[in-house]
């Protein structure tokens, strides 16, 4: 059993996963607007794993018999002028979430909540493993730039990526 204040902030952070997956869902629209399938299956792929993520608090609420709260989820913001806006925000949206995360450890911490402490260390290198792989993707559009030919080879990388992201998620459905 957790305390009402550490559901009560594991519930906020459902919401934050909610609203990150519908984030992605928005930016996936807005690359398959533009034809850029790649893209789009990039963020299309990070839609499905922030619900896993929002799915993994879930059943750790109800594992520790906690009530589950679900509330309003904010639209996603308005369309990005550009591929290297889109990593922009993505980017700045990770580290807003890692800051929650770090939050919410430091709340476990302080009410010697041990059980909440080690479930959120999965969280913990989760981010450390999203930061880096769009600072990564961010990288390379600076370097190849975002239109015409560094476009279509950032794109192509990004299928990849999105195909490893789905394969990876479907060994963990097999766990
Ligand atoms: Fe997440
Ligand atoms: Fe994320």
């Amino acid at each position: 059993m957790i305390s009402n204040a550490m559901a009560s902030r594991i519930n906020a952070q459902i919401n934050r996963e909610l609203f990150s997956s519908y984030f992605y869902l928005g930016l996936s629209a807005q690359a398959e607007a533009s034809n850029l399938k790649g893209t789009a299956a990039w963020f299309m792929a990070k839609h499905n794993e922030e619900m896993t993520h929002a799915h993994k608090m879930y059943r750790y609420l109800v594992d520790q018999d906690a009530a589950v709260q679900l509330s309003e989820v904010a639209a996603p913001p308005p369309e990005t002028q550009s591929v290297l806006q889109m990593f922009e925000r993505t980017l700045a949206h990770e580290r807003a979430v890692t800051s929650a995360i770090n939050d919410l450890m430091d709340h476990a911490l302080s009410e010697k909540d041990h059980a909440t402490n080690v479930f959120l260390h999965w969280f913990v290198t989760e981010q450390i493993e999203e930061e880096a792989t769009v600072s990564d993707i961010l990288g390379r559009l600076r370097l190849f730039g975002d239109q015409g030919q560094g476009l279509l080879l950032i794109d192509n990388e990004l299928a990849g990526l999105a195909k490893q992201m789905g394969q990876a998620a479907g060994a963990g459905a097999e766990a």
